[in-house]
């Protein structure tokens, strides 16, 4: 039988029965709505998607129908918002063991053989991440949109299905990424950038086409990580027809993107980004640079005490959140090695990064005190200094 006809075929039946079933509750509970019932085109449509194997599509397409069907006061509305919630649930669960039980076969760039991705499940952070509030908020808003996923269904919406995340280097995108696949417990798709950009004309968009509808496939979090490795402006000048391409297959992914995994790219250059790029996400977070504040937290998140945390943290503002990290790591290297104390071995990896000379404790105390808010000359008189040299203390190690 022809598709077209089977999935008319189908259509028709399925119709027909949920119009019977719904007609076997009583009638006279059921207030007269003015609105037509839902469309026998739009009925098509879902079997369609579903005959296809769409499952996003399906899944976007039955939660309009429910809506409409709650707006004509049908009690198939529950019924059917009741099944989409737990076959949503048992979906989950499936993508979520076939993904610890293997790496899900990766699909392999066709010249190196390499896998175009990697797939992390459970993904488990070892310490909290620290956010600046605006991305905090951001963050725990999509998490509670993927929890009650199954709400937004039944009333016709989605969760946000596309997140572009953008900032300096080292302030946490890629983290953001483990910490929402995490959160939600989906498997961690992550485009393996190196294998994907394919020096052969024409590779590169086909290699993100098969990444991309392996995404789609089952439901994960798909990290491009260096995005802007692919969605550079299309006037950029250089290899023009294959950016081109790229940027299409781009841009047409995150428009159909499937409310069932979540799209989530990370860039240190948005500069660089296309402009029709932007606008195409549902959100778009941008990274601050690191605070004194987060840089403290982060500090004590990972061993030190909270005085050292807030003498070191306004000296660390602005830098990478990983230099906090690694300096602390360096330190407890030299402890373990030469069991001196952690403080002292701490303060003597960050002189090595200051400039050479630098009076260190000085330095600390005028970075601590131009974070509480002094003016300059209040803290050259803390220091026995005049303001100008203050300024030039802090410029010089900017
Ligand atoms: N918000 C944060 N909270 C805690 N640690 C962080 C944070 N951001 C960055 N780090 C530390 O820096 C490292 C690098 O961060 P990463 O997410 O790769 O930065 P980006 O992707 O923005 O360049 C992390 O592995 C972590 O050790
Ligand atoms: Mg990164």
């Amino acid at each position: 039988m022809a598709p077209a006809w089977s999935a008319r075929l189908l259509c028709c039946g399925a119709y027909a029965t949920l119009r019977n079933r719904c007609n076997t509750y009583p009638e006279v509970d059921v207030p007269v709505s003015p609105s037509p019932p839902a469309s026998h085109a739009e009925w098509a449509a879902l079997v369609v998607e579903g005959c296809a194997g769409n499952a996003g599509a399906f899944q976007l397409r039955l939660s309009r129908l429910i809506a409409r069907l709650r707006r004509e006061a049908s009690p198939l509305a529950n019924v059917l918002s009741r099944a989409l919630a737990d076959a949503h649930d048992s979906r989950l669960t499936l993508a979520r063991d076939a993904a610890s039980h293997q790496a899900t076969l990766s699909p392999v760039d066709s010249e190196s053989n390499l896998s175009l991705t990697t797939v992390q499940y459970p993904v488990h952070l070892d310490t909290p991440p620290v956010w600046t509030e605006q991305v905090e908020i951001s963050l725990k808003q999509l998490i509670e949109e993927w929890r009650g996923a199954h709400k937004l269904l039944a009333a016709g919406l989605t969760p946000s299905r596309t997140l572009l995340l953008s900032g300096p280097p080292g302030v946490g995108k890629t983290l953001a990424a483990h910490y929402l696949a995490e959160q939600l417990q989906l498997p961690l798709v992550t485009l393996n950038l190196a294998a994907a950009v394919n020096s052969l004309l024409g590779k590169t968009g086909n290699n993100l086409v098969r990444v991309l509808a392996h995404a789609r496939a089952q439901p994960c979090v798909l990290l491009l990580d260096e995005f802007d490795a692919f969605a550079k402006r299309r006037d950029d000048g250089q290899d023009v027809g294959e950016l081109k391409r790229v940027v299409n297959v781009l841009l047409q992914a995150i428009d159909e993107w499937p409310a069932t995994s979540l799209l989530v790219a990370a860039t240190n250059h948005e500069e660089l980004l296309d402009r029709a790029i932007f606008r195409r996400f549902d959100r778009w977070l941008r990274f601050p640079e690191s605070s004194p504040a987060q840089v403290e937290a982060v500090l004590i998140g990972v061993g030190c005490s909270p005085a050292l945390s807030a003498i070191v943290a306004p000296t660390l503002a602005g830098r990478p959140l990983s230099d906090a990290t690694r300096l602390v790591q360096r330190a407890q290297r030299q402890v373990a090695l030469h069991g001196q104390g952690f403080e002292d071995a701490l303060l003597a990896q960050l002189a090595q990064e200051l400039p050479a000379g630098e009076d260190v404790p000085r330095l600390l105390r005028a970075k601590q005190l131009k974070a509480a808010g002094w003016s300059l000359r209040a803290i050259g008189k803390d220091l026995k200094v005049n303001a100008s040299t203050v300024s030039r203390l802090l410029h010089r190690t900017e």
